[in-house]
């Protein structure tokens, strides 16, 4: 074996013992009544997406690349997320948190043992250790489910972390990206997830984007504008949802006696920071926001040519800083703290135009549905992706402060339905240039 297999090796078991930490740690801190409640109909129990979990590394690493016998094929069924819907998951006879724990934890030392023996190379599933790094994706995705549903939970908090950093910079205004030829999507990222390939040329037009994500400060400028009264700063579709849903403000907002706003944020009430990134809210708010103050939502393109194209080489980067991995001073990611970060706080994470926290702090909504790149080929499973092609949902991109560094890369993509805010999303806004601009 060479050493480059043998560091690959190494790695592929870090990310899998972190994202187990994790899942650990989101579910050791509740009692048992509290991991088989329904929290949210929107939501699993927690005990629901423990045992998911190790289902979904059963059926991959110890049956699929392992070629090992079931551990459990009668739970297989109960784990199935397109065979019962997140409100009737706790009127299932799930396993109790103890037999999830001991589950997950038996499927786990059996994967250590297959990812001892792969080749990491041979089968397509197997090469650079795809399976193995899709799986800890995969749970790092249930992960930040898992911390949405913590913070839809009431009770006293159970999660702790440090606040992020402070403001480095001063970052205000937006950058204009020139027309022209940029390479989206990848054919070349080892642990890439089928949507995100394969790389292909765009033709983008000129655009600006604002230079950061819209701020507390300027969202509550728009409540106090009337933003949540006036339709004709909503799309059709987002009026009817704010009437229905009776919207005043992002999810988890209240404002006191005295007129001042406050945010509920893991149990714990804290007064609103002006410069922090706007978190949860939905699409339709995003969309109205960003006609409020004459501008609209990036397509998915302008947010990735944005984030990684480079001019100077005409290259698109892996990240916005460049082909490095995140670490605590480019993003804001992997719940190492449990908000986004003020405006200005990652100034090394900027990306070449000079855009700012594109990765970590919050999902960005983009105007665009869920559509296949061209060229697109299922793998491994059409349930991961295909199944979503052309439905109600509108990409988000950049990962938030819960997403984990594995799940996370410029080329990403995240989706979900226009009116869902319990996720951890925010926005930006762009505009076309005007004829003057364009010269
Ligand atoms: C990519 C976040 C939309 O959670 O629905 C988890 C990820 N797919 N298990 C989701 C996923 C299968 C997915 N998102
Ligand atoms: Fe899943």
């Amino acid at each position: 074996m060479s050493s480059d297999t043998e560091l690959l090796r190494g790695k592929l078991g870090e990310v899998l013992e972190r994202s187990r930490a994790r899942s650990i740690a989101l579910t050791d801190c509740l009692d048992e009544d509290e991991l088989v409640a329904q929290h949210s109909r929107l939501m699993s129990p927690l005990v629901w997406d423990l045992a998911h979990i190790g289902n979904q590394e059963e059926l991959w690493l110890v049956r699929d690349v392992g070629g090992r016998e079931p551990v459990r094929s009668d739970i297989d069924e109960l784990y199935d997320a397109f065979k019962h819907a997140r409100a009737n998951r706790p009127a299932l006879p799930l396993l109790t948190p103890k037999e999830a724990r001991s589950y997950v934890g038996t499927v786990r030392d059996k994967v250590f043992d297959v990812l001892d023996r792969s080749p990491l190379r041979g089968r397509r599933i197997e090469q650079d250790g795809f399976a193995f790094a899709m799986i800890a994706q995969h749970e790092q995705q249930h992960d930040e489910t898992m911390l949405a549903t913590h913070q839809l939970r009431s009770g006293p908090a159970v999660l702790d972390a440090p606040p992020p950093p402070a403001a480095g910079v001063q970052v205000a205004g937006e950058v204009v990206v020139e027309a022209g030829e940029f390479m989206m999507g990848t054919s070349t990222d080892p642990w890439a997830l089928d949507n995100e390939k394969p790389a292909h040329g765009v033709h983008v037009p000129a655009f600006a984007i604002d230079a950061a994500p819209v701020t507390n400060e300027r969202y509550l400028a728009f409540i106090d504008d009337g933003g949540y009264e006036r339709p004709e700063l909503w799309s059709e579709r987002g009026w009817a949802h704010r009437q229905e849903a009776q919207l005043t403000a992002p999810q988890f907002w209240e404002q006191d006696p005295n007129g001042r706003w406050w945010r509920r944020k893991f149990g714990v009430m804290t007064p609103l920071r002006p410069a922090q990134p706007v978190v949860h809210v939905c699409f339709y708010e995003a969309e109205a926001y960003a006609r409020w103050v004459g501008r609209r939502l990036p397509t998915e393109a302008e947010w990735e040519k944005a984030a990684r194209f480079d001019p100077e080489t005409g290259a698109a980067r892996r990240f916005p800083w460049g082909d490095d991995e995140p670490t605590a001073v480019r993003a804001n990611l992997g719940q190492q703290h449990l908000e986004p970060a003020d405006v200005g706080a990652y100034p090394s994470g900027a990306s070449a135009a000079g855009v700012h926290q594109l990765i970590g702090d919050v999902w960005e909504w983009t105007s665009s549905g869920f559509e296949p790149y061209p060229g697109f080929e299922v793998f491994p499973y059409a349930e991961y992706s295909q199944v979503f092609f052309g439905g109600d949902y509108r990409i988000l991109r950049g990962g938030s402060f819960g997403t984990d560094p594995v799940a996370c890369r410029g080329t990403f993509r995240n989706w979900d339905h226009p009116i869902r805010r319990q996720i951890f999303s925010g926005f930006r806004c762009a505009r076309d240039l005007s004829e003057d601009e364009l010269r």
